[in-house]
């Protein structure tokens, strides 16, 4: 298949790249590079021999876009791009909405005016908000997440699933993530945040090289056995080959509207056992300090991962060690992140 990925030179969208190439899918990447760079782009086509056609634009330029997909002739599109920061989004909720917002539509309008039909969306298990019972299964409602970026992944869930029911010849797979970690285990592309990580691995690496003094334990009074905070945490290389998995079972099911799967590994790990794994891993002690809870946190989020194993033949296979020991070797080799 010919595939349009926006926002493929992220984190997920660059890995998520390299599985389609490595599959013989040709592709071509929208990207604005707002938080990301080109230079992850170029390391997947020196991993697998192959080129990416890559468009340096924002989606919102609705022109140029609709003149991509007249003559582009994709037979699918993955729709990463947009922004991710919660904290961010609560201080600047205009900036998420009109962004994520306005970015989808233009996407959706330019799709409309061509021939495709499919699409895959990067939603996120934050839709289910803080009272959906664990582990989340696909038919919970009502969907209400608790900040404004988790509002923005409902709303376009929402959109995608009314524009299916207009019209049958519209194929829509919502991926919902949980916690994706870990890097190629070449060790050449991973996860690059700008500044100050918000998540947590990113963070446990960067103390291991020096970038920062410790980490912050956000929480050690949960109702867990340890006390910190329970994730389900997914190799990217499980989730990005849980994308060309959706899009084959798309590819394959007329009439298939719009279905949700999450993506998960259906168990979970406390923030100190994902700071252990990373200290086998890396052979490096991180120095920490308990701080309070940051609001808006759950004390346990994880999936219930049978839909996507029995309907798109899915299952997350990588452990956590090996999470930990990818992301090591990308954060040792890159310890800057592609800015050298
Ligand atoms: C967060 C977002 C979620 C978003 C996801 C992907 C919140 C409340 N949720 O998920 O909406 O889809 O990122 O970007 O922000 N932790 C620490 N110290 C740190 C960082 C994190 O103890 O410095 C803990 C957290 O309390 C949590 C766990 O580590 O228990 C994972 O945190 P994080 O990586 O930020 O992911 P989520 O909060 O699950």
């Amino acid at each position: 298949m010919k595939i349009l990925v926006t926002g493929g030179a992220g984190y997920i969208g660059s890995h998520t790249v390299l599985t389609l190439l490595e599959q013989g899918h040709e592709v071509e990447v929208v990207d604005n590079f707002d938080n990301s760079s080109p230079e992850s782009i170029r390391r997947v086509e020196q991993l697998t021999g192959r080129s990416v056609v890559l468009h340096e634009m924002d989606l919102r330029e609705e022109e140029r876009l609709t003149a991509l997909f007249a003559e582009g002739g994709y037979d699918a599109v993955i729709h990463f791009a947009g922004l991710k920061a919660v904290g961010e989004s609560v201080e600047k909720p205009t900036l998420y909405y009109g962004t994520n917002l306005e970015s989808t539509l233009s996407l959706l309008r330019a799709m409309t005016a061509s021939a495709t039909r499919t699409i895959v969306f990067s939603s996120s298990a934050t839709v289910y908000g803080d009272q959906a019972p664990v582990p989340n299964v696909e038919t919970y409602e009502p969907l209400v997440a608790t900040n404004p970026y988790g509002q923005t992944k409902v709303m376009i869930e929402r959109i995608l699933t009314d524009l299916a029911a207009s019209d049958d010849a519209w194929r829509v797979g919502l991926l919902r993530y949980y916690n994706p970690v870990g890097a190629h285990p070449s060790g050449q592309i991973g996860e690059d945040p700008q500044g100050i990580p918000n998540n947590l691995t990113p963070f446990i690496s960067q103390v291991a090289v020096g970038l920062r003094e410790h980490l912050t334990v956000y929480g050690d009074d949960y109702d867990t056995p340890d006390g910190t905070g329970h994730r389900d945490y997914i190799h990217v290389m499980d989730l990005a080959e849980g994308h060309v998995a959706a899009l084959d079972h798309l590819a394959a099911t007329p009439g298939i509207g719009a279905r949700a799967w999450n993506l998960g590994t259906g168990t979970s790990s406390s923030v100190l056992e994902v700071v252990a794994a990373f200290e086998r891993a890396s052979g490096v002690e991180i120095k920490r300090v308990v701080g309070p809870r940051r609001g808006g946190d759950l004390t346990y989020s994880y999936s219930d991962p049978s839909r996507a194993e029995s309907e798109l033949g899915w299952r997350a296979t990588r452990t956590l060690d090996e999470m930990m020991a990818d992301l090591w070797r990308w954060q040792s080799q890159n310890p800057r992140g592609y800015r050298g």
